[in-house]
């Protein structure tokens, strides 16, 4: 029996170093563990010269890909460049040329993972990704194995390590917006954009690829509203604190019978909530399930070695299959029809924060509580901080549940109060 797999690296940034390096220190340590040698013939980058902290054997160097997707020995190949194109193509190529392949591309998953599983299924080959989301944590598995008997009805999740650091420093070290971003980049956990980590971006692709496996639902990225973190003021952080709420950046995804909601923005939560103690670049996905109920799953979401430990049991994943049991191809999923419509943004129903900048004056309260009444929004408490001579004043509302298109007219309407001085900022609440 063959018990050798050879391996192929394409992309030797931060992730593919650390799971080079591991390839090479624990070769011994997985042929004891799980009886299989796997061998790293080639790994590809198109810059070489840059400095890492592990030395490859210099045959092993190309920046050739067609020596990864073409050599004939190569089992599997590994992506780890990121980005729709070239990944793309280089996985694609791969699987015609018969390999397996495992990615960390949330990105071109959840963009345009369609192509990417069908060109799987032609070739008989399997795509394997737990590393596209909450890195280390091992989630992917968990619903498309661990918790294949159930039925879903939430995910609620902090998908995203950059944003999650830079609200918590914010929040408890006063660290501004800016320089937490530039820690959270210099630690290598931001993406190579990091205007997909603050925009919410990211958060949506993974929530993307959770949604499918959790609902067999593809939705298209662009009917997932998604909000990021970037116009969050250390004041609200503040003022949230003040009135019992920690901000999170969440990934939303509810079903509601044959509807699904789904969404990525800013969202307060109670702070004895399990999901407001998560910080740093901690990860974690509340998941409730007909069978298994409430379960939360916690752990590093971002970083070399975390992501590298999930590339790494998809690496092993593969190669069982390859040396125990030929190939299969039990992970290519088709579309099911569970689901047949996307909630809009505007029918969603949340309660809200509200941060309006008013002049003190008589009135002023009550015409907004007289607007937002117009719109069946009702206020469940207020703060108003004392006045200063000559200054805008906050007043903070709390809003029982109401439709998000309800909330956006009153707000126009409030923001053309001429006692109001800026646009009213406002975050939606979580359970
Ligand atoms: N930029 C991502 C994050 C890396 O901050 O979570 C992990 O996907």
């Amino acid at each position: 029996m063959k018990n050798r797999v050879n391996i192929g690296i394409i992309g030797f940034g931060t992730i593919g170093s650390s799971v080079v390096k591991l390839l090479l220190e624990r070769r011994r340590f997985f042929r004891e563990r799980t009886g299989i040698d796997l061998n790293l013939s080639i790994v590809c980058d198109k810059d070489l010269k840059s400095k890492r902290d592990v030395s490859v054997p210099k045959g092993m160097l190309t920046k050739d890909v067609d020596r990864v997707i073409s050599a004939p020995e190569i089992d599997i190949v590994v992506e780890l460049i990121g980005g729709i194109h070239p990944a793309k193509e280089i996985i694609i190529k791969s699987l015609c040329s018969g390999k397996h392949v495992v990615t960390a591309n949330k990105y071109l998953l959840a963009a345009e993972g369609d192509d990417v599983f069908k060109q799987a299924k032609e070739n008989k080959r399997q795509v394997l990704f737990e590393a596209s989301v909450a890195g280390g944590v091992p989630i992917v598995k968990a619903i498309r194995e661990g918790m294949v008997a159930n039925t879903f009805s939430s995910i609620l999740g902090i998908l995203n390590g950059t944003s999650n650091y830079i609200l918590s420093q914010m929040s408890t070290e006063g660290t501004s917006f800016k320089a937490a971003l530039k820690e959270a980049q210099q630690k290598g956990y931001a993406e190579k954009d990091p205007s997909l980590d603050i925009r919410g971006l990211d958060s949506a692709h993974k929530l993307s690829i959770l949604s499918f496996l959790a609902f067999g639902k593809r939705v298209p990225l662009n009917e997932i509203h998604v909000e990021g973190i970037e116009n969050i003021s250390p004041l609200d952080i503040k003022y949230a604190a003040e009135l019992g709420y920690v901000v999170k950046l969440l990934a939303i995804a509810k079903r509601y019978g044959k509807e699904l909601e789904i969404r990525v923005h800013p969202t307060l939560l109670p702070s004895e909530n399990l999901l407001s103690s998560v910080s740093g670049i901690y990860n974690a996905i509340f998941v409730d399930a007909d069978l298994v109920g409430k379960q939360v799953f916690y752990g590093e979401g971002a970083g070399k070695l975390p992501t590298a430990s999930a590339v790494l049991s998809d690496i092993m994943g593969l190669a069982y299959t390859i040396v125990y049991c030929n190939e299969s191809n039990k992970y290519v999923a088709p579309e099911r029809a569970e689901i047949d419509k996307v909630r809009k943004m505007d029918d969603v129903r949340a309660r809200y924060y509200v941060h309006f900048s008013a002049i003190d004056k008589p009135g002023v309260l009550a015409r907004i509580a007289d607007l937002l009444g117009q719109y069946n929004i009702s206020i469940s408490s207020v703060v108003q901080k004392e006045r200063r001579a000559g200054q805008i004043i906050p007043i903070i509302m709390l809003t029982h549940e109401a439709r998000e298109k309800d909330m956006q007219d009153a707000l126009k309407k409030i923001n053309r109060l001429k006692t109001i001085k800026r646009k009213s900022a406002f975050i939606r609440l979580e359970k």
